[in-house]
């Protein structure tokens, strides 16, 4: 059953958090660990149902590996793996699917990759076409949507450009590139995030990148590593923006991953208003760690467009929540690929802003959400979408009485605890 929360508007943002694992850091080293030759520790594991589902595909391909809490403990098998008596379960995550389809395709045996009503309405073709032109063989249904059969072969290395920017498709291709005979290259229309390169290299591989373009030889070996992941910078995003809308908070995160391929968010809240300061910077794997110390201001408005709007993905649902509090408005173009994620983002976006009674222009990659807006609590639909139904939980900090949130469980994918987490720091 579908849960739903109450929430009720707030007066400041205040307290100190450490969040869970970044949950883009947690399937990589997940995935590479398996394949990697010893025992690799990881703490600070995502907590999502997303990496969950990574895990438990894991296992199924023959994978040990041990949880107490968030830490993982995983032993590697070397770059074979052992098929699956039965489909790989990829639940509603996109980043299974496409990472994990990168290393099967280099295995000896033929998988199935499937996944939940969302996921398999999500397109593939992204990641079949390019590892098809490495020598696997895929099917998919119609459209090139879940699920998916992959029949492993010897590869060959391939220089590709991708036609979308997508970390999750660079990253399976660099992991194939793993298994293919000769020099891998991919390369991107626009930076995205590099965790994939990162984390390969924390693993022991070499991986070389000049300008939008990463490399990989092919036939390296991969050894384990003790690492504590990161906390992740896009569950951040709802409590930094919930932060920036009120001139008196005062939020402190701890431990958080500051990659600068993923912490444009943070420039982009301090020309907003917020006074960002952060302390504690160390790197870990290549992975940049930081402490946040947030203080509110004003909340201005601002244009998002590429290539900023590919590094801010997954935090743009909440910059779109917060959007009709601020002196000028949000808009937000080049964000087509919103349209294919968990749910259709823009309209899920657009469709919950109206029933809040915000005024709202959706276009095809985007919306324009104009400033100084008063919002009503409202009946929200999450729309089965994590991101949608924190996204909507930060509106409503600063509307006028209640808020339902419906689908609130759908939180659970990258962030459970969102709810209570969000309800300490919020001061009423
Ligand atoms: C991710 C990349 C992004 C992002 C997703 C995680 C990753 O997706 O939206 O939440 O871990 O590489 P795309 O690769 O589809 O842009």
């Amino acid at each position: 059953m579908a849960q739903e929360i109450i929430i009720r508007p707030g007066r400041n943002i205040a307290g100190t958090l450490s969040l869970p694992g970044d949950k883009s850091i947690s399937h990589r080293y997940a995935m590479l660990a398996s394949i990697a030759e010893g025992t690799t520790t990881l703490e600070n594991f995502s907590t999502g149902a997303d990496c969950a589902s990574t895990l438990n595909c894991l296992k199924s391909l023959g994978v040990n590996w041990e949880r107490a809490g968030n830490r993982v403990v995983v032993q590697g098998r070397g770059p074979n793996l052992r098929p699956s008596a039965r489909p790989l379960d990829c639940g509603n995550s996109g980043s299974t699917m496409r990472m994990l389809s990168g290393v099967l395709a280099g295995q000896n045996f033929t998988s199935e990759l499937a996944g939940d009503e969302s996921l398999s309405r999500r397109p593939m073709a992204r990641v079949i076409t390019p590892l098809e032109m490495m020598g696997a063989r895929i099917t998919a249904a119609d459209g090139g949507r879940p699920p998916l059969r992959i029949a492993g072969a010897r590869l060959r290395a391939i220089e590709y450009k991708l036609p979308v920017a997508s970390a999750q498709v660079k990253t399976s291709l660099l992991f194939a590139g793993l298994f293919a005979s000769g020099e891998t290259r991919v390369e991107e229309p626009l930076r995205t995030r590099d965790h994939g390169e990162l984390a390969l290299r924390a693993f022991g591989a070499e991986v070389k990148q000049h300008g939008n373009e990463s490399r990989i030889a092919g036939g390296q070996k991969l050894r384990a590593i003790e690492a504590t992941i990161p906390g992740d910078l896009s569950s951040a995003a709802f409590f930094l923006c919930a932060a920036a809308l009120f001139p008196g908070s005062q939020l402190t995160i701890s431990g958080l991953g500051l990659n600068p391929t993923r912490s444009f968010l943070l420039d982009l809240l301090v020309g907003m208003g917020l006074r960002v300061s952060v302390t504690q910077l160390e790197e870990t794997h290549g992975e940049l760690v930081g402490t946040v110390q947030a203080t509110g201001g004003e909340l201005r408005g601002v244009t998002i467009q590429n290539p900023h709007t590919a590094m801010l993905i997954d935090e743009i649902p909440v910059l779109a929540a917060i959007a009709p509090y601020t002196t000028t408005g949000i808009e937000i173009r080049d964000a087509r690929e919103l349209r294919v994620k968990e749910s259709d983002r823009i309209a899920a976006m657009a469709t919950n802003l109206r029933t809040m009674g915000a005024a709202v222009e959706e276009h095809e990659d985007g919306l324009k959400i104009p400033g100084g807006q008063k919002l009503r609590g409202a009946k929200i639909d999450s729309h089965g979408d994590h991101r949608i139904a924190m996204a909507f939980a930060i509106a409503a900090l600063r509307a006028e009485g209640e808020t339902l949130i419906c689908g609130a469980d759908a939180a659970v994918i990258s962030y459970p605890g969102f709810f209570e987490v969000l309800e300490r720091v919020v001061k009423r």
